[in-house]
């Protein structure tokens, strides 16, 4: 009787210790597996589309030859797709990882675009989708 309790409790140590393990290995797979996978970067814009109006809505009040606003900043024409893709492209002296369209628009290079306050974060994603496909004319 004693000796098949003691080999129960072995047993049952066995079982404790190798599910442990099994738990383990299992979590810190799952772990690994999550790691390395990167936000996949599904959102496909177009400059016609997309860009013109976000662009148009919330900066040609200031930046067109046209612009009427007290703040305009009259050398910077963004209604240029030209122009515009050379602001998207360039690197932005506030900081070397953004571009100077981006480092504006999240607020990096001041003063932040536009001048009220940024944009919605949809639009800011798009954006900066935009500008890592290129900056297309698409
Ligand atoms: C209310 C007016 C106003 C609005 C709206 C506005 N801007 Fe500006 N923007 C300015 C002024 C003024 C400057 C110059 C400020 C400075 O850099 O000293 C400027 C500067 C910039 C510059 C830097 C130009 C350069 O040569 O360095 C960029 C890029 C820019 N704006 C992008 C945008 C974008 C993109 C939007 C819309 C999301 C926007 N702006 C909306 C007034 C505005």
């Amino acid at each position: 009787m004693e000796t098949s309790l003691h080999v129960q409790r072995g047993y049952l140590k066995t079982l404790v210790y190798s599910l442990g393990i099994t738990l383990a290995v299992g979590v810190s797979a799952c772990t690994y597996d999550r790691a390395p996978e990167a936000v996949p970067n599904t959102l496909q814009v177009s400059y016609q589309i997309d860009i013109k109006p976000i662009i148009a809505t919330n900066c040609y009040s200031c930046h067109t030859a046209n612009s009427t606003d007290p703040h305009k900043a009259g050398y910077a024409f963004l209604d240029n797709y030209e122009e515009l893709k050379s602001y998207a492209l360039r690197p932005s002296n506030a900081s070397p990882n953004l571009t100077k369209l981006q480092a504006r628009i999240r607020f990096v290079e001041t003063p932040g675009m536009p001048l009220k306050g940024p944009m919605p974060e949809d639009d800011i994603k798009k954006i900066e989708a935009w500008i890592k496909a290129g900056a297309p004319n698409n």
